[in-house]
């Protein structure tokens, strides 16, 4: 696939991560749609990617919504054609500082699983089925080191992108031809990091821009297996090995 008839769905775009894979995206060809709850942060990334010259529309919605799903499938599709990439990037951690487990209310632990679980699959089983049928497609969920590593206060965030992670690799046993992928994208410098860990020197951080070029490169790989979990920083030593 090539980044200029790339229709793309970004969730979490409106700064970050998002915001920067919006950008690279839609800087070399794509039709992207971004997707946040803050409309005015949300409307502003698109109309400064259009600004630049890309192609970039925004959506007004929460991820955990039941009702927003079909809305914001069916108003992407209709922006930007059948989504040929959706990126699974919104996500939050719960309540921070973040509590240990046993200091978690169970509505805090759902409340995490229903934005960075349980939105993605619903979404994710709305636009698949095109991707399946086309036999094109690929759905990315940017996942996190604490979906490997157990860290102290991170339990509600962490089980939550393990369980995203592993719905990565069921999907791609279940759906051949549509390509789910799992990607860490390693600490950077973004508005949810100084959140978790406000003490953190942003100096030693990745720049959301970086990895999103790293990730965006993914896309265009096609000896990526479908259910592969990846890391922005083995995608950072491949770049230089190529
Ligand atoms: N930063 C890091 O060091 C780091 C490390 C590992 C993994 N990650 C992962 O990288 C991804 C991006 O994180 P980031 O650091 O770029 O975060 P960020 O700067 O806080 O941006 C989060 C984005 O998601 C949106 N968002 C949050 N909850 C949403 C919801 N319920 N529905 C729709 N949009 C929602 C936010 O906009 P609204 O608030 O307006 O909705 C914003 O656009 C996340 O999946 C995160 O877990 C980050």
């Amino acid at each position: 696939m090539t980044d200029d008839n790339l229709s793309v769905l970004i969730t979490g775009a409106s700064r970050g991560l998002g915001r920067a894979l919006a950008e690279e995206l839609a800087g070399k060809g794509a039709r992207v749609v971004l997707v946040a709850r803050g409309r005015d942060e949300v409307e502003r990334a698109a109309h400064e990617i259009r600004a630049s010259g890309g192609e970039a529309h925004a959506l007004a919605y929460d991820v955990a919504d039941k009702e927003a799903a079909h809305k914001i499938a069916g108003a992407a599709a209709a922006l930007v054609g059948p989504i040929d990439l959706l990126v699974h990037n919104a996500s939050t951690l719960g309540p921070v500082p973040m509590p240990t487990l046993l200091d978690t209310a169970c509505e805090d632990l759902a409340a995490v699983l229903e934005t960075n679980l349980v939105g993605p699959f619903r979404l994710t089983k709305i636009i698949a089925g095109s991707m399946l049928l086309r036999q094109r497609g690929t759905v990315l969920f940017v996942s996190s080191d604490a979906a490997v590593e157990a860290y102290a206060g991170w339990g509600a965030y962490s089980v939550s992108k393990a369980a995203a992670d592993h719905l990565a690799r069921v999907f791609a046993a279940e759906l051949p031809g549509v390509r789910f992928v799992s990607v860490d994208p390693g600490e950077m410098d973004t508005q949810m990091h100084a959140a978790a860990l406000p003490n953190a020197d942003p100096a030693t951080l990745a720049r959301p821009a970086d990895v999103a070029r790293l990730i965006a490169s993914l896309v265009r790989r096609d000896n990526i297996e479908s259910g592969a979990r990846l890391t922005a920083s083995a995608l950072a030593r491949h770049g230089r090995a190529a």
